[in-house]
């Protein structure tokens, strides 16, 4: 158990490090939370105008999560488990911003690269696809949360399944604005300045 709890600490403070902020006040974009949704993720940064800082955010939000997986895993599975679940919580609450952090979407993938790549490939094709139809990014996030718990039990990945159902129930949780927005049609889609 000391090793789980470590894990889960360890894969927290990497979570937690918040590279959309970081990144978009290097370069001397101000605060991100302030503009478009107020969300920290590459999609927000996107809409500084920004496309490298975004691809580098959702980069390097994702490489969270897969290095918390990856290093946590050589102590064993089950600390590689609770670390990947550890970094998506440290994203969503960074105790560093008062516990207001992203939407998780990036981490979730970077995590799952790690644990089941199948998955990541579920997450890929569904979010690309959602996204090229509609532009609209946090539909394609629900989609791909949706997608990826679906495919993962189909593989018979029980854990995975498990923690990727969790994971999606909370990214859903985090995406409610969005879902407000997309339901009464003022949703932004990618591109567009928030
Ligand atoms: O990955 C986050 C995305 O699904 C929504 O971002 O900034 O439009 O709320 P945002």
């Amino acid at each position: 158990l000391p090793y789980l709890i470590a894990a889960l600490v360890f894969g927290y403070l990497l979570g937690s490090i918040p590279f959309g902020l970081i990144l978009t006040r290097a370069a001397g974009l101000g605060d991100v939370r302030k503009i478009g949704s107020g969300n920290i993720g590459a999609t927000n940064v996107l809409r500084t105008g920004n496309k490298g800082l975004a691809a580098l955010t959702l980069l390097l939000d994702a490489l969270k999560g897969s290095a918390a997986v990856l290093l946590a895993g050589l102590y064993g599975p089950d600390q590689a488990v609770v670390a990947g679940l550890g970094a998506f919580l440290g994203h969503l609450f960074p105790v560093w911003l008062g516990f207001r952090g992203g939407k998780g979407v990036a981490t979730y993938l970077g995590v799952l690269v790690a644990i089941a790549w199948q998955g990541a490939l579920a997450f890929a094709v569904a979010w690309l696809g959602v996204a090229l139809v509609t532009r609209y990014s946090s539909l394609a996030a629900l989609v791909a949360a949706v997608a990826v718990p679906v495919v993962l039990y189909l593989l018979n990945f029980v854990q995975a399944a498990e923690l990727f159902t969790l994971m999606s129930v909370i990214v859903f949780f985090k995406h409610r604005a969005n879902i407000g927005r997309l339901l009464n049609g003022t949703e932004t889609r990618i591109g567009a300045k928030g």
